[in-house]
């Protein structure tokens, strides 16, 4: 008996369910424990175990109708989950009065604050708050929309605006129960009951979901909390101590969270104590830091002073601070004048006033002409390869360091009420004497420090793709280069403190997470972002690279408490018990699972090793202690990357390992993004050849806009494949194939469409074209060979250029079929007399209509049609703002003889553009090229129907009266793109389109 995910999967809901997960930023379940890359939305995961976990019944919209409930994801559960927001002023009531001066007005929430930093606030504010303060929070909810049939008038995506993620809500209401018990024959109560039963029933016990590449545990994580018995691996050290924390400290229950949540405060106030007998952060006025901004600086050849460099020297948007510099007569060093300006003055340094660097050049702050390359300054043998011992760049260095600016914070009583005072300020010589006292206690602790990994000592790789650049760009070597002395020695303070104060498991790794949190937020690269309500040192990895900045920020300790502790709150839930965990090459797993669900590294550009290492350099010593068991190493060199054929080969074995770890009925889902779909045939001819069979595939969409979903540009899809086991390996024959593929695809197709029905399509062409693939690999995947070929002998085939193997033909022929099996609403009559090139324009027409303008997708198109050559149809062939020609924009270009006509073509213009110089295009000669001329001309005679009517009647003679009607089926069809969202350009063609139309109809012999 099929799954319920192998006949369907609802996946605009889930696409949008997935974008609110996404775009909630700080307010995601695991992202706090720490960075990593490629997370998959927990949504999606809960979704496809228990599609995979539901049968399939007879009766498919029933089934629908059940896994919506399972999920609340259907009317009843999106109004139980409309809860509405808490109003700011609740918050605001609810904050310290800290958090009220600095965050909130007296209307609400401070202007510039971004959604993300609003969601920061609500966590940490929440996280202050009692049990009973925190429900009567959650009382002064308002449920933005109070009536029931206006709130479902909604689409999808605009209701999930005001609902909870299905995560955050209890689950199915009894009602719920009742009727998903009654189609499925249990007896739950809950979601954990259900999988109970599901799985007893499939595998005679709690069904067991694994994930061999856990990153950072998405998977394992959902699968215990939903009941399932998890299992996940991965290969690098840090994925596992992320998975380690989802189960064990989030779902380890509130007692270990609480315990967490004490050692973690009691460390940091510790660490304060100490911090204020150093007096490193103190000043004399009573006032205390908060940021260090600081710069790189040069002294180029032919300048006789050091240049600070930085972009901009815009310090706060909000705060109208900014930084110049004057010379000092008898002085190399330039001095920093911090000053608040005036609106019209910070508008010239938002556009760059003064700045020192800019186009990879030094600028001369005194004579913006005099300019050095950046690169030229580091010589032809690079610069000085920094030692283990060097915290700041020695005398000779090409790029030097300085603090330029510091902010202080200081509390006072206004109205009675404690108010925080911040300004910015230059150092002064106290200020600098502190920075050489940070430096001397950095020393003193230096050595041991580092042999006890509370600071790191590992050298930082060379030659990787992301690891060079810190080397070559500024003589980094050691990873704890790319942190200041003050940055190391208050993280290196923390992790000592750790290790005396925190005693259990689940307190040493939350530590330990906290300060892989801080480096990811305070270190040499965190940039300093000057925006509103952003005035702060960046995230390190705000993007896939380890990028050096001119100029970067060091928090002090009082802005790293909330970074620190990783637990913003305690939950009852318990279920990390469920869950096991491994650090471990996919290759030599030996635990089996019922259901595998695998995220692998496919084809991207996420240099995971690499990245990883730059928390690994804080982790290791610890970690060995903690997990004995593991390899305190990236070990890159068993990492899956790439796309060449060591890729293919470790990805065949990876899963064949997999399938050999898995029951005869179980599955497996295997999720990738890429956004281009023909990629992923690739993928299934690996999963094929490591004996696997796919049985369906869905593609969900989770990075667009909520609202809109799939229209617009950058469209990510995950395709979500499913398969099983192959166990029997009958031989296949290409000749028996082709028709079954046939079937399967227009099977597909047309149970696709029988779910848009109605309601919100379900499916977009890129879905489509998806599953034309899926049913070509569903239909190939069942046999052991094709042909007498062996599988994984054409996985490894070497090929000459542009030759593709049978299996390849296959699968594009489903591609054929599927464009041919979807015809454009309103054109099934001409459908048939059209020729290919003509179905491509106007299916490609039909995708631009409905907002699709990835080029990757008219590409497909043309395959699926036989058409070599799109260039001279389309407009623009921008990667993701593709669109066709007009009529009117295609003008008399692409236009030619009709093809076995003995017309006059009296009418065709004398210019044929490109077309007759370079062989004409196969659309040149087509009718409906003539039509589109036809219409044009109609435009430029100001919609008089007459010169398109003659030119038409002039170029097919007699002909003409056969093919009349068609035409106006064809014209009336142009004559509605007009109307289309974002179809604009259309409007004047498609109104010329209309009276032509009207003027065929009554045109008579
Ligand atoms: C796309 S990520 C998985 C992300 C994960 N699904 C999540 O939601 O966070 C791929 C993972 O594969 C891991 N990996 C790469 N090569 C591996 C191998 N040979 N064995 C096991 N894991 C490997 C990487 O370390 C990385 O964490």
């Amino acid at each position: 008996m099929p799954s319920f995910i192998e006949t369907q999967f609802p996946i605009a809901r889930l696409s949008a369910e997935s974008y609110k997960e996404r775009k909630a930023n700080n307010g995601q379940t695991l992202t706090r424990l720490g960075k990593w890359w490629g997370r998959k939305p927990l949504v999606l995961v809960r979704a496809s175990i228990l599609g995979m976990l539901m049968p399939a019944s007879n009766d498919a919209k029933k089934d629908r109708e059940v896994f919506l409930k399972i999920l609340t994801m259907d009317d009843d559960g999106t109004w139980q989950r409309c809860k509405g927001d808490i109003p700011a002023a609740a918050w605001r009531e609810a904050a310290s009065m800290e958090v009220q001066e600095e965050f909130f007005g007296a209307r609400g929430f401070k202007q510039g604050l971004s959604d993300e930093e609003k969601e920061a606030l609500f966590v940490q504010i929440w996280a202050a708050l009692s049990l009973e303060q925190q429900h009567a929070l959650d009382a002064q909810r308002m449920r933005p929309i109070p009536n029931r049939s206006e709130f479902e008038a909604l689409s999808y995506a605009e209701r999930l605006v005001h609902c909870e993620r299905p995560e955050n809500i209890e689950g199915p209401t009894g009602a719920a129960w009742g009727d998903i018990n009654a189609h499925l024959g249990t007896t739950a109560t809950c979601l954990s009951d259900l999988v109970e039963q599901l799985g007893q029933r499939t595998f005679g016990h709690t069904p067991r979901v694994g994930d061999s590449f856990c990153g950072g545990g998405s998977i394992p994580f959902e699968a215990a909390r939903i009941g399932c018995n998890a299992f996940g691996s991965d290969l690098n050290p840090v994925a596992g101590l992320l998975t380690w924390a989802s189960l064990n400290l989030l779902g380890g229950g509130k007692g270990v969270q609480e315990e967490v949540m004490l050692v973690q405060a009691n460390v940091l106030a510790t660490a304060d104590q100490q911090v204020t007998a150093w007096g490193i952060e103190h000043n004399a006025q009573g006032e205390r830091a908060d940021a260090y901004l600081y710069c790189v600086e040069v002294k180029p050849e032919g300048c006789d002073y050091f240049i600070p460099l930085a972009p901009s020297w815009l310090i706060g948007e909000k705060s109208k601070v900014i930084a110049r510099w004057t010379r000092l007569p008898g002085s190399e060093r330039l001095q920093p004048e911090i000053a608040v300006v005036s609106d019209s003055e910070l508008k010239l340094y938002k556009d760059k006033l003064g700045a020192t660097v800019g186009d990879n050049r030094v600028i001369d702050p005194f004579d913006a002409s005099r300019t050095w390359s950046v690169e030229a300054l580091r010589g032809s043998d690079g610069l000085r390869r920094w030692t283990n011992s060097d915290i700041v760049p020695r005398s000779g260095d090409v790029f030097q360091e300085r603090l330029y600016c510091i902010r202080w914070v200081k509390t006072v009583i206004r109205n009675g009420k404690p108010k925080e005072i911040r300004r910015y300020a230059a150092p002064n010589a106290d200020d600098l004497a502190r920075e050489e006292n940070v430096q001397a206690l950095l020393h003193k602790h230096f050595d041991e420090w580092q042999s006890e990994g509370f600071i790191p000592s590992r050298v930082i790789p060379e030659n990787g793709e992301k690891t060079e650049e810190p080397i070559r760009n500024r003589g980094w070597t050691h990873w704890h280069h790319l942190f200041t002395p003050r940055q190391l020695l208050i993280h290196g303070l923390l992790a000592e403190i750790s290790s005396k104060l925190a005693k259990s498991k689940a307190a040493k790794v939350a530590c330990l997470l906290g300060l892989g949190r801080m480096s990811d937020w305070n270190s040499r690269l965190s940039a300093w972002m000057y925006h509103a309500g952003n005035e702060k040192g960046n995230q390190v990895f705000y993007n896939q690279a380890l990028n050096c900045h001119f100029n970067y920020a060091a928090r002090a300790l009082s802005k790293l408490g909330d970074t620190f502790s990783i637990l913003a709150d305690a939950s009852e839930c318990t279920f990390g018990q469920r869950g096991k965990l491994t650090q471990i090459d996919a290759r030599d797993l030996r635990d089996t699972c019922d259901i595998w669900i695998t995220d692998p590294p496919y084809a991207d550009a996420i240099n995971y090793h690499e990245l990883g290492d730059y928390f690994l350099a804080w982790y290791d010593k610890q970690l060995t202690k903690y997990f004995p068991e593991w390899t305190p190493d990236a070990r890159a060199e068993l990492a899956v990357r790439g796309n060449g054929d060591d890729f293919r080969r470790s990805m065949v074995e990876i899963y064949r390992n997999l399938a050999n770890h898995m029951p005869g009925n179980g599955l497996q889902m295997v999720m990738f993004t890429h956004q281009d779909p023909s990629v992923w045939a690739d993928l299934g001819m690996i999963l094929w050849a490591a004996g696997l069979k796919a049985t369906a595939a869905w593609t969900i969409s989770t990075e667009t806009e909520a609202v809109g979903i799939k229209k617009g540009n950058y469209v990510q899809g995950t395709v979500c494949l499913v398969l099983r086991k192959r166990t029997n390996n009958e031989p296949g024959f290409l000749d028996e194939v082709y028709p079954l593929v046939e079937d399967e695809v227009k099977r597909q197709i047309t149970s696709m469409q029988a779910l848009d029905e109605g309601g919100e399509p379900n499916f977009n062409d890129a879905d489509y074209q998806l599953a034309a693939y899926a049913a070509a690999l569903k239909v190939l995947t069942q046999y052991g060979n094709l042909d007498g070929k062996d599988v994984e002998h054409e996985v490894f085939a070497v090929r000459g250029k542009g030759e593709i193997s049978d299996f390849q033909t296959v699968i594009e022929r489903a591609l054929g079929i599927a464009c041919d099996t979807l015809i454009p609403r309103g054109l099934d009559d001409s459908w048939r007399d059209l020729t290919l090139v003509e179905r491509y324009y106007l299916r490609s027409l039909d995708i631009e209509s409905r907002g699709e303008r990835r080029k990757g997708m008219y590409e497909e198109l043309a395959r699926g049609f036989g058409v070599t050559d799109i260039k001279p149809l389309l407009k623009s062939d921008k990667a993701n703002g593709t669109r066709m020609f007009t009529p009117t924009g295609l003008a008399a270009s692409v236009l030619g003889q009709v093809a076995g006509t003995q017309a006059s073509n009296a009418g065709l213009p004398a210019a044929r553009g490109r077309a007759a110089a370079s062989g004409p295009h196969p659309f040149a000669s087509v009718p409906l090229r003539h039509l589109m001329f036809a219409v044009r001309e109609t435009a430029a005679a100001d919609n008089s129907p007459e010169p398109g009517r003659q030119y038409l009647r002039d170029t097919f003679g007699q002909g003409y009266w056969g093919k009349r009607e068609s035409f106006v089926n064809l014209l009336e069809w142009l004559a509605a793109l007009g109307n289309a969202e974002g179809m604009n350009e259309w409007i004047t063609d498609s109104e010329a389109a209309r009276m032509l139309a009207g003027r065929l109809r009554n045109d008579h012999a």
